[in-house]
This record gives structure tokens, C-alpha cells and sequence, in this order.
């Protein structure tokens, strides 16, 4: 009979069995559900012998490097390396409008991050052991679940942009790097009740999914600093009072959209000209398919006076009511 508790004592006795003694492990953490419960399981099983990784792609939400930091670290005893490169990011995608360009900078930036990351990690581990034992394999963890394999999910988690990459490189030619999958069997509602039994907090259980290139495929157009920063204003305001109302968990995901098309406002007896906001809320399943979800008036009348009196540099909102198909539900 399948229970949380028997799935992580097996998979921990499991995990330690195949690592060993003296093992490393690293690990690209996102912040989301996937990535957080295998990190957290393969930490019980070797502990500080397994090294998460955090990037600040510079398109995260307000403060979520910090909370993500926060979560990982201090709450959950993870053994955590977050690294900055949100200046490199902003950099290479300056001038760049094409979604599946942008996709492919950050996917690739974001490899060459985590490359010399784990290349330092591993070679440091590799040097503290001393018998050698291990010391030339190492593994990578990886929150792949069950539709991730048979290949049915359209969740493009940043896990993938990794899947097609398993070699580090800059690692010494003696260490080869093996996967440690342990929720590949898995459903994300099963993925969640591990979650709970290891107690983590909700926050992380019940996260919406955020993609992998964040707030650069919500940005219409260029990604500049200057958007980002009016986004990620915006996107708090939106998260908060759809928390507020009590809504989010039953949402498969609510945010705000920046779309670079300027109208006229009025701010005291000043006009402004200012960028246009979207909303957008849909219930999904997995993602494939979504209805737009039609908010409370009250909720989006919060929502829009908020984000037009304290986001200066948005003079408009407007809510997205289209389903997919045929909209997508990012809107690039
Ligand atoms: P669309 O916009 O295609 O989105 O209807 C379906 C689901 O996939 C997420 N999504 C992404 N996730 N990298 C990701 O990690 C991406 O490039 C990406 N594009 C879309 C989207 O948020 C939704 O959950």
C-alpha cells in the first residue's frame, strides 16, 4: 500500500544506497513544489553531502530570492548556494523582443550559471574526501515526476532546461555526474502530501507554478530593469489580495501581465502617460488546457486601485478573459 511515509523511508534508504558514504549531490532549486520535496528528501537522506543551487535570473517576483533564501536555508536546514547573476541576465537580454529568444538566453544563461556552480561544488567535495571513495561520482537531483517521463506535462520547469544537460561542464574528467530522480513515479498531488509529511511549509506545497524564464515572458517586448521592477510591483498587488480573498489555491495561477503599450492617465491635476497592466487568472488541471476565471468585482476593483495609485508608470488595467485554447495562458 502506497503511503507518504513508506514512500520516504524507502526512497531515503534507497538514496542513501546509491550515493553512499561519501557522495556529493547538487541541485537546482526553483522555489517550486518539484524541485523543493527532492531537495528535501535527498537532504534527510545524505545531508549537507547534497548542494542546492538558487539562481536570481533578475525576472524573479519582489523579494522571492530573499523568501526563497529564507524558505530553503533558515526553515528547512538546506545546505543552499544562491547566486546573483541577475545583472548578467538583464545584460543578455537587453534589446531582445522575441519570446523564444529570450527563452533560449535564459535557459542558456541560466546552464552556464549552474555549470560553474556545480563544477566548483563538486570539485571542492571531491578534494575534502579523502579515501577517494565516491569522490568521482557525483549526482545531480532532479524533481522529474511521472507525466514529466511518459512526456504528457506541458509544465516546462526549469528542471527540464537541465534534463537535456546532464553533464556539467568543467568538471574533472573522472567524475560523472548520474541522476537521482526520486519522485519520477509520482503525481504532483502525491508530490504534495510527501511534502506535508515532511513538513513543509504550505507556502512551497501550494505555489502556484511559475515558468522558468519568470517575468521576461511576462513583459511584452523588451525586458528592461525598469519593467521588471514596475512588474514585479504589479505582480505582488495581484498574488497579495488574490491571497487576501482567499483564492489562491484554487487558482491554477493569477498574475499580472506588462504590456509596453502606453495610454493617458491623470494623477492629481497632472496627465501621465503611462504602461498598460493585464490580469490574468485561469483554472487548469496541467496546464494544457484553461478557462480564465472570472475574479470577484470586489477583488479586481482592489486590484486595480492598488496597482494604479502606488505602481507609478502604470496608467491602466485591464483583465485577460480568454481561455486556452485559443489564448496561451502566458501571454508569450
Ligand atoms: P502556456 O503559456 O503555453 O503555458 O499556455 C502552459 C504552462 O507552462 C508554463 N510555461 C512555462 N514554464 N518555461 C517554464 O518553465 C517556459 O518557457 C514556459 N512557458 C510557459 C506556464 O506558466 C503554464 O503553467
Amino acid at each position: 500500500d502506497w503511503t507518504p511515509e513508506h514512500f520516504i523511508q524507502s526512497t531515503i534508504a534507497a538514496i542513501r544506497e546509491k550515493v553512499g558514504e561519501s557522495g556529493h549531490a547538487i541541485c537546482a532549486l526553483s522555489g517550486g513544489v518539484d524541485s523543493s520535496v527532492a531537495a528535501v528528501l535527498v537532504h534527510r537522506a545524505i545531508g549537507d553531502r547534497l548542494t542546492c543551487v538558487f539562481v536570481n535570473n533578475g525576472v524573479l517576483r519582489r523579494n522571492e530570492f530573499f523568501k526563497v533564501q529564507d524558505t530553503m536555508r533558515d526553515k528547512l536546514g538546506l545546505n543552499l548556494v544562491a547566486v546573483d547573476a541577475s545583472g548578467r541576465f538583464l545584460a543578455k537580454l537587453a534589446g531582445v523582443t522575441d519570446p523564444e529568444t529570450k527563452r533560449k538566453i535564459i535557459g542558456n544563461e541560466f546552464i552556464s550559471v549552474f555549470d560553474d556552480e556545480a563544477a566548483r561544488i563538486l570539485r571542492e567535495s571531491a578534494e575534502s574526501t579523502e579515501d577517494g571513495e565516491g569522490a568521482n561520482v557525483a549526482w545531480l537531483v532532479q524533481g522529474t515526476l511521472y507525466p514529466d517521463v511518459i512526456e504528457s506535462s506541458s509544465v516546462k520547469g526549469p528542471s527540464q532546461t537541465i534534463k537535456s544537460h546532464h553533464n556539467v561542464g568543467g568538471l574533472p574528467e573522472n567524475m560523472k555526474l548520474k541522476l537521482i530522480e526520486p519522485l519520477r513515479d509520482l503525481f504532483k498531488d502525491e508530490v504534495r502530501r510527501i511534502g506535508r509529511d515532511l513538513q513543509m511549509p504550505e507556502e512551497i506545497l501550494q505555489r502556484q507554478p511559475f515558468p522558468g524564464p519568470g517575468l521576461a515572458v511576462r513583459i511584452l517586448g523588451e525586458v528592461t530593469p525598469e519593467r521588471v521592477s514596475l512588474l514585479q510591483d504589479a505582480d505582488d498587488i495581484v498574488v497579495t489580495e488574490i491571497k487576501t480573498a482567499g483564492l489562491y489555491q484554487q487558482i491554477w495561477q493569477s498574475f499580472a501581465v506588462l504590456l509596453p503599450v502606453r495610454s493617458v492617465g491623470v494623477a492629481g491635476d497632472q496627465r501621465t502617460y503611462g504602461y498598460t497592466c493585464a490580469i490574468r487568472a485561469v483554472h487548469s488541471e496541467d496546464g494544457m488546457t484553461a478557462d480564465w476565471v472570472p475574479l470577484p468585482y470586489e477583488v479586481l476593483k482592489t486590484i486595480s486601485s492598488r496597482i494604479s495609485n502606488e505602481v507609478h508608470g502604470i496608467t491602466r488595467v485591464v483583465y485577460d478573459i480568454t481561455s486556452k485554447p485559443p489564448g496561451t495562458i502566458e501571454w508569450e
